[in-house]
């Protein structure tokens, strides 16, 4: 039987997937940590899209690490970067989490690049979280625009 995985570069698909997973846990953390600090009339659906997110990234960590030893690798323990501003205006959490959603969705990128026509699954899972991630900062990105506003917030801020 042909071997599963011959055409990838399985260390680089493996350093990737743990930059993923270590991100990703990070998110878990992160969210979590924003939902206790939000107050106001506002307060219950807000809380209750941070744990959405966190539970999100949760799945996240958990489909990459289930890649990791699929591949027989072994799954980091150390999370990603976290960054505490100190800044819990839902704005700032905003941007935080659209900032930092883009560097995981860079990671995803770089692992479709990696796997294009070697892998279907490890393609068809990068495809997927590409997807998943976009439509996710996309949201975002509505979120931080001024009620009635039409155009993109990344795209005013980038002007
Ligand atoms: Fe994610």
């Amino acid at each position: 039987m042909e071997c599963l995985m011959s055409d990838i570069d399985k260390d680089q698909v493996v350093g990737l997937l743990n930059r993923i997973l270590e991100q990703e846990l990070a998110g878990v953390v992160r969210y979590t940590h924003y939902s206790f600090l939000v107050f106001g009339h506002s307060r219950i659906p807000i809380v209750s899209w941070l744990r959405d997110q966190a539970n999100e990234s949760l799945l996240h960590a958990q489909q990459a690490g289930e890649l990791i030893t699929l591949l027989g690798a072994y799954p980091s323990l150390t999370i990603g970067p976290l960054l505490d501003s100190h800044q819990h205006d839902i704005g700032a959490v905003m941007r935080e989490s659209l900032e930092t959603e883009g560097k995981a969705l860079a990671l995803y990128k770089k692992l479709l690049a990696a796997v294009e026509g070697r892998s279907v699954m490890l393609e068809e899972y990068a495809r997927q979280m590409i997807y998943s991630e976009e439509l996710h900062a996309g949201e975002v990105d509505k979120m931080l625009r001024k009620p009635g506003e039409l155009a993109a917030f990344s795209q005013s801020a980038d002007s």
